[in-house]
């Protein structure tokens, strides 16, 4: 059976105001890939793999994920990172909707450790976020989503391949936290990488012809 969000809204209202704040955030942003659509992929995850452990506290975890990505809607992000800036954003939204100091602590330390790279995740709840966040990039239909990832930041093909290249190699030595995570990976987050690494050697060594640009088709500069 799907999870869903009812009883834990019944139990905690708060829960609602954070679903509608996050909600209202994401789109006035519009963005290609870390939207709201994306959020409710991994609260699904989340929810799954949540069910499979012990005892977690949905009033963190659903807030955490919910407002994981939401350091993207700052102009801080590009400076601090997004875990680091979304943290700070989060904390000020649970702030204002009657969320405790430990409440906010415990949320901030899973958006800050949901990448793994300015911490990693200590609690259960953080660690069912990575692990639910990772899983988005962990199979063959990120190769396509990736596009998205390309526009949404304006990249350039390398840059973005090596960004991913170097982001699965680390996810997939860190491993997952949790049991259901790595039922649902499969291998999966290998796989990819190793795709990827396919693609970069495949413009940079076999098909140079991918990297023509218009320069390249003029002596001088193009008229
Ligand atoms: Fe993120
Ligand atoms: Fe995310």
């Amino acid at each position: 059976m799907k999870p869903t969000l009812d009883e834990h809204i019944q139990r905690d209202p708060r829960i609602l105001k954070v679903y509608l704040e996050a909600r209202r955030r994401y789109s006035e942003f519009k963005f290609k890939h870390h939207n709201f659509g994306h959020v409710m992929r991994d609260l699904h995850r989340a929810l799954l793999i949540a069910a499979d452990e012990g005892s977690v506290d949905y009033n963190i975890l659903i807030p955490s994920v919910l407002l994981h990505d939401i350091g993207f809607c700052t102009p801080d992000f590009k400076k601090l990172g997004h875990d680091v800036a979304g943290a700070r954003l989060a904390v000020e939204i649970l702030n204002d909707l009657d969320y405790s100091d430990d409440e906010c602590a415990a949320v901030g330390h899973c958006i800050h450790a949901h990448k793994g790279k300015a911490e990693l995740p200590r609690t259960i709840e953080a660690q069912i976020l990575y692990d639910a966040d990772v899983l988005e990039k962990a199979g063959l239909v990120f190769l396509i989503w990736g596009g998205n990832v390309i526009s949404e930041f304006n990249e350039s093909i390398h840059h973005f391949l090596q960004r991913e290249i170097a982001d699965r190699r680390a996810e997939v030595a860190r491993g997952l936290f949790t049991r259901k995570a790595r039922e649902l990976d499969g291998g999966r987050l290998e796989k990819v990488r190793a795709m990827f690494q396919k693609i970069r050697k495949e413009i940079t060594e076999e098909r140079p012809d991918y990297e023509i640009t218009e320069d390249d088709l003029w002596q001088s500069a193009p008229p």
